[in-house]
């Protein structure tokens, strides 16, 4: 659902010491603006911030950094951050397609794409947050032991996202049709999306998924 146009949420996210202004400017340095240099987890597509602000809280141990492209949902988010008083969390007003422009080779320890929009029709495919262009994107800024964590009501996304997977290498860690009914739910953190469609009774699909890096990877990676 598409929030209704706001003008004060520009300026707001322009002056909030959350929302970094250039954050090309950081890259290969996200650590130097945290208190602490710990683990960095990416959420994108954060849309109103549930997920990011639970998550900061529950996880100080963790740097976390929320990434939304429409300036009305992350104005919701961010005055959710504030609230926290956290200071383990940062949020950017940027495309997910432009993420290696502000995220150098290996920075990001976890991303998580959470029901992201499905783009149902077949000639919007490579909209998708899992198309493999953006699997590539994704696999650059990973750390050679990152991971990635997908969660979907949409089956078809679903099915799609793990076609990718498979067609790019990459490995299956975890995996569940039914994320509320299994193991992973323990340490699951609810999103506004998921508490919508869980409350009418619908499955959350739920994978963790790593990158195969291989020397062709180079000059990032050393190694196999
Ligand atoms: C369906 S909402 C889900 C929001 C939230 N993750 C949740 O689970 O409640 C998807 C969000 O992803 C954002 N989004 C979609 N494509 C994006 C992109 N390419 N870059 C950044 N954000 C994007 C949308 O603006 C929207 O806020």
């Amino acid at each position: 659902m598409r929030l209704r146009r706001n003008p004060l949420a520009k300026p707001y996210l322009q002056e909030s010491h959350l929302v970094i202004q250039e954050p090309e400017q950081l890259r290969g340095k996200w650590q130097t603006i945290f208190p602490k240099p710990q683990p960095l987890y990416v959420e994108l597509g954060t849309g109103k911030g549930q997920f990011l602000a639970k998550a900061s809280t529950l996880h100080p141990d963790i740097n976390w950094i929320g990434v939304e492209r429409i300036e009305e949902p992350l104005l919701h988010a961010v005055r959710k951050g504030e609230t926290t008083e956290n200071t383990n969390i940062r949020y950017l007003w940027l495309d997910v397609s432009k993420l290696t422009e502000v995220f150098d080779c290996g920075e990001v320890q976890r991303l998580f794409l959470h029901f992201s929009d499905p783009w149902p029709k077949k000639r919007h495919a490579k909209r998708r947050l899992t198309y493999r262009s953006f699997l590539q994107i994704y696999k650059y800024i990973l750390a050679p032991d990152g991971d990635l964590i997908l969660k979907t009501d949409s089956n078809s996304l679903f099915d799609f996202s793990l076609e990718e997977f498979k067609e790019m290498g990459w490995k299956i860690l975890e995996q569940s049709l039914d994320l509320h009914q299994s193991p992973y739910q323990t340490e699951n953190i609810t999103t506004e999306y998921e508490e919508k469609f869980s409350s009418r009774g619908m499955p959350i699909y739920y994978v963790r998924v790593q990158p195969a890096k291989t020397n062709s990877d180079l000059p990032c990676y050393l190694s196999d």
